[in-house]
């Protein structure tokens, strides 16, 4: 297998970051990915970072022994915690989602305010505020916490759900009395409820994915980097593959519920041995 060929590895704390993997599909189609959901140890949300620099180091190993030739770090906590690090310690091509939404927020913002929504770590990061702040000082970043959000999405309470309208005015309406005109959707799940956020903030605020611009991220690095996979996919070949710590078969039915194929199996692997 040439590098071109290889697959690009992806991860996530769990089921969210197949929202990722499913930009990649329709942006990249040429490209295999071997994913990994840490559903042992979900949620990262309210870890530390040296809890998720840890499971992030160990779930990059693995990744590695898949001869990936790149790795989307597609969960916003862990790349808020361990971008760095892992970019730093890998000889192949890291990225996370943090960076390439930040950077469409500032080309999206006209009144210079920007709302950030996301786990608690993620917002206690600072990071996406910090990202913004480099590309654009003037903008002020105003970042909201929705640790509910994760647990309704994933009981499929999704749009149209007035259990999970009600959460959603109930965490946004403070954001919505700050007169932003773009909002940062920085957390891998809140796609799935991109309606009901989008209906209770408004039409004036513009909500950015940091899903689909990490793909569009992804697709001009390797293009830069000479490794594009330019071969079609065989008809009979099954392109991507799916690894899980824990409850493979609940992942399976999440994933078969969002992605456009069929998923097979998704394997339990032991990623502590990582
Ligand atoms: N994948 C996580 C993120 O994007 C959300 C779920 C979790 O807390 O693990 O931050």
């Amino acid at each position: 297998m040439t590098d071109r060929e290889k697959p690009i590895g992806v991860f996530d704390s769990g089921v969210g970051g197949l929202t990722v993997a499913r930009e990649i599909m329709r942006n990249i189609p040429k490209e295999r990915i071997v994913y990994f959901g840490d559903t042992a140890r979900v949620p990262y949300g309210g870890k530390s970072k040296e809890t998720i620099l840890r499971y992030s180091r160990q779930i990059v190993r693995f990744l590695r022994s898949q001869e990936v030739k790149a790795i989307v770090i597609a969960c916003n906590t862990a790349s808020a915690f361990a971008l760095e690090e892992l970019s730093a310690e890998n000889d192949i091509p890291v990225i996370g989602v943090v960076k390439s939404g930040a950077k469409v927020a500032c080309a999206t913002t006209k009144n210079n305010r920007v709302g950030v929504i996301g786990t608690r770590g993620t917002i206690s990061s600072g990071l996406y505020t910090e990202l913004i702040q480099e590309i654009n000082p003037q903008i002020e970043v105003i970042g909201k916490a929705c640790p509910l959000f994760c647990p309704l999405v994933e009981e499929n309470w999704r749009n149209d759900d007035p259990i999970t309208k009600e959460v959603t005015e109930r965490y946004l309406g403070e954001l919505r009395e700050k007169d932003i005109d773009t909002l940062i959707l920085g957390c891998t799940h809140y796609p799935l409820i991109r309606s009901i956020i989008g209906q209770v903030m408004g039409e004036q605020v513009t909500l950015v994915n940091p899903a689909y611009e990490t793909a569009c991220q992804l697709r001009a690095l390797l293009q830069d980097l000479h490794l594009s996979n330019n071969q079609p996919l065989q008809k009979d070949e099954q392109p991507h593959r799916f690894y899980v710590s824990d409850a493979a078969e609940s992942f399976s039915e999440f994933a078969n519920s969002i992605l456009p194929f069929e998923i097979r199996d998704a394997k339990k692997i032991p990623i502590e041995e990582y």
